[in-house]
């Protein structure tokens, strides 16, 4: 048996790959194009491994699908390949709009051709699963309550507004096609390989360097936290036991305003790794200019998974987050190695633009 999985060199992809090969015998087909936020070396762990097959590719090419499908007769396709950072999103839509709806079109295509030719045993068990995010829902007041699988979509970045289009064709593609989908809609995850442009690794790598650790706007956003590899357990009980069409959302139960966030990660760092000077990381804190549209707040009501899968996460946040700090600190290397001049060149226009 196989499984395909897209976007696999990415964090939350490798993450998932890493613990798949851990808790199981069954192949695994890394399909990944390798953009600036795809990293190899997240899975130097599987070098040798014949359970893992990379694939340098895009979710966009047809032919090469179709030939993986194939070659490999996967039993399901998991899609995690997406373009992921709000910022850019902002910044740059179009490879959004091409790797997230696009792309996920033409996977969608592809998947449906193979699984139409397989036999009906097959053709019950194969399934597509889709990993999706939170952000689809839109933004939340104070007091709202959490957003549950019925909450309208309402996405406000170019990058929820294109997560929550491949979401509809996914569902489309059951609708119309039959085609046996899952869609699983996840809060913030953090964890080992998260790429430093994202808060959390961000802070971490900012204040070792000694630089100013940026928090847009009043600091007062509220992100739902999930520790990455319990959104990996959640997305494989969700592809054992899900019911096909349905949607799960995936949370930590975890809302924490960012400037809390951050003030935790420099406590851990306080702890771990003090300053040569003695002072506290939290004097590196800058406030800078608000992301446009910034959401104020979003929140995950989990209880369908618990309820119907039976899945919780393991880790609360201040194990979860403790774990992270600790493999940053323990991985500096990784960190140097995908500090390529590109990715340098990005944080300086994210930032150069954020003077206030
Ligand atoms: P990431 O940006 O770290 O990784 C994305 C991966 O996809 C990279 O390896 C990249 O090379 C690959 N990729 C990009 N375009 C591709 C294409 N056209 N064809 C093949 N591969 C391509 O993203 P992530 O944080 O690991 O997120 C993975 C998925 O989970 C995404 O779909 C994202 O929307 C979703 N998600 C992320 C979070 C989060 O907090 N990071 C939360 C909920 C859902
Ligand atoms: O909610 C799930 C989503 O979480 C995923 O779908 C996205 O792929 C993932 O990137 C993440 O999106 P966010 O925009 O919430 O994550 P990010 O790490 O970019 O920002 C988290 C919060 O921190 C957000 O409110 C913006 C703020 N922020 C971010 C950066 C990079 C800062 O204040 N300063 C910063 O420098």
């Amino acid at each position: 048996m196989t499984i395909l999985v897209t976007g696999g060199a990415g964090f939350i992809g490798a993450n998932f790959v890493l613990d798949w090969v851990a808790h199981s015998d069954e192949a695994v087909i890394n399909l990944d194009k390798l953009t600036y936020a795809g990293n190899l070396e997240n899975l130097a762990g599987l070098d040798g491994n014949a359970q893992h097959i990379f694939v340098r590719g895009d979710i966009a090419d047809g032919a090469l699908i179709e030939r993986l499908l194939a070659e490999h007769q996967p039993r399901a396709v998991l899609n995690f390949a997406a373009e992921s950072h709000v910022d850019r999103s902002i910044h740059g839509p179009e490879d959004f709009i091409q790797t997230n709806i696009v792309g996920t079109f033409r996977l969608l295509e592809s998947v449906r051709a193979y699984w139409k030719g397989l036999g009906s045993a097959a053709q019950q068990a194969f399934r597509f699963l889709h990993v999706s995010t939170d952000e689809v829902y839109g933004s939340l007041a104070k007091d709202d309550p959490a957003f549950t699988e019925e909450h309208q979509y309402e996405p406000n970045s170019p990058y929820s507004a294109s997560k929550a289009a491949s979401d509809h064709l996914v569902r489309a593609y059951h609708h119309t096609y039959g085609l046996p989908v899952l869609t699983t809609n996840c809060s913030n995850n953090y964890g080992p390989y998260h790429f430093p442009e994202k808060l959390i690794p961000l802070m971490i790598v900012n204040a070792l360097a000694g630089k100013a650790l940026p928090i847009y706007g009043d600091g007062q956003q509220v992100r739902d936290w999930l520790y990455v590899k319990d959104h990996c357990s959640a997305i494989r009980r969700v592809l054992e036991a899900g019911t096909v069409g349905e949607v799960y959302n995936v949370g930590g139960w975890n809302e924490k305003p960012n400037l809390e966030i951050v003030h935790t990660v420099c406590a851990l760092l306080d702890e771990l790794r003090p300053r040569a000077d003695g002072k506290a990381y939290q004097e590196q804190i800058t406030y800078v200019a608000d992301r446009p549209g910034h959401d104020r707040r979003y929140a995950i009501d989990a209880r369908k998974l618990e309820r119907d899968l039976g899945w919780k996460p393991a880790q609360t946040f201040e194990t979860g987050i403790r774990k992270t700090v600790q493999w940053y600190l323990e991985n500096q290397a990784w960190v140097s190695n995908i500090q390529s001049g590109a990715y340098l060149e990005w944080v300086e226009k994210n930032y150069a633009e954020r003077v206030q």
